[in-house]
């Protein structure tokens, strides 16, 4: 769904570096592929004229070059002389830029692998973005929980899924198994036979001593965010009526919510050999280096920075843009917001801490 302007509620993460320098939390997920993703290479056919590996949902790519050296040194090891495409997928408003500088960078993957061609696709992962059959190995990093553009749902006194309670939670939970099974229905097409595909996002875990019954990644963070939002609008500065409506728009699935539809529709079914579907805690380099330092303003701003690098398009697309007055600009509501935000983790820096639960999908395409 796109905002008057055009821009989606999930546009690119912040340009010009920005991303790149506030995404340490998912540059750990990716670390964390490796074997994973080493091990797909594996059990691929190789003997083949063209080799395509795709990232779906890659940003500006500094993670994603971590996955991409992964991936071609194990290709190399078995065939030295395999043609290879590497795809990158994202919006058509990621910082493409940002990216192809970071391929040709210190920590590219062409820095020490020849017969590699780049190739980048842009377009939403919801639809198609690569010839049918014609993928050999696809990975996703932090991306397949983003919902298919803005959610704008009745649910005062929060803004994030976990949390929300009566019939707008079963409707969230509703459109995240719609948009998961579009997801997974492109890419079984896009995934040749024999195929493999590695998928990491954001997860939530039952949790009945909490109030969402869940133990939901990143919920203090969400939580702190509202609390921001909530305050702002106690002061005027955002819209009630609009604050109740905004939803970030993402959804962390229950190991149970990715299965369902691999397991109900009967083209899923037919289409994937489910090989791994786990659940696990990934570091978090910001509590370390606090848990370290004991710098709680360095904390503070790191943490405030990871916080914007991934969720300011959404705030500004369904929540300042909307709000914005002659007296405060979308772009002062945005710089606002993320000031008292810094200011929160400063004062009680282990209040919120963000807990990165993940999860990954590893199938095979039959
Ligand atoms: C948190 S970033 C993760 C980027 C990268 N994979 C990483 O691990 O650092 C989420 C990415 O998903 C992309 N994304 C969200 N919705 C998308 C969609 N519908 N189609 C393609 N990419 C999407 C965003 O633009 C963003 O680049």
């Amino acid at each position: 769904m796109a905002n008057e302007a055009g821009i989606k509620a999930t546009d690119g993460m912040g340009g010009e570096g920005y991303y790149d320098s506030h995404s340490a939390i998912q540059g750990n997920a990716v670390e964390q592929q490796a074997a994973r993703l080493r091990r797909a290479v594996r059990a691929l056919n190789l003997d083949r004229p063209e080799l395509t590996i795709i990232d779906y949902g890659c940003g500006p790519g500094r993670n994603s070059m971590a996955a991409f050296r992964a991936v071609l040194d194990e290709v190399r090891k078995h065939n030295a002389e395999l043609p290879i495409v590497a795809m990158h997928n994202d919006q058509i408003s990621n910082d493409w830029n940002d990216l192809v500088a970071n391929i040709q960078g210190p920590d590219g993957y062409l820095k020490n692998v020849d017969g590699v061609r780049v190739a980048i696709s842009a377009g939403s992962f919801f639809g198609a973005v690569a010839s049918d059959g014609s993928i050999d190995l696809g990975m996703s990093f932090m991306a397949s929980h983003w919902l298919d553009g803005a959610v704008s749902l009745h649910a005062p006194g929060t803004l994030f899924f976990a949390d929300i309670t009566g019939p707008a939670r079963e409707a969230i939970a509703a459109l995240a198994d719609d948009h998961w099974t579009r997801f997974m229905r492109h890419r079984a097409r896009e995934v040749r036979s024999g195929g493999w595909l590695v998928v990491e996002a954001m997860s939530s875990i039952k949790d009945p001593g909490d109030r969402s019954g869940l133990a939901a990644g990143g919920h203090r963070l969400y939580r702190a965010l509202w609390q921001i939002a909530d305050g702002m609008a106690q002061d005027g500065l955002v819209e009630r009526a609009h604050l109740d409506a905004f939803v970030f728009p993402v959804y962390f699935r229950e190991l149970d919510e990715i299965r369902a539809p691999l397991e109900r529709e009967a083209d899923l079914k037919a289409a994937f050999e489910i090989i791994e579907l786990e659940n696990e805690l990934i570091e978090n380099p910001y509590v370390e280096a606090w848990r370290q330092h004991g710098d709680d303003a360095a904390y503070a701003k790191a943490y405030a920075g990871f916080s914007r690098g991934f969720s300011e398009s959404a705030f500004r697309n369904g929540l300042f843009n909307l709000s914005a007055a002659e007296k405060n600009s979308a772009d002062a509501l945005t710089e606002m917001f993320y000031t008292r935000l810094e200011d929160l983790f400063r004062a009680e820096p282990d209040g919120h801490i963000f807990d990165n639960r993940s999860m990954t999908l590893v199938v095979r395409r039959r």
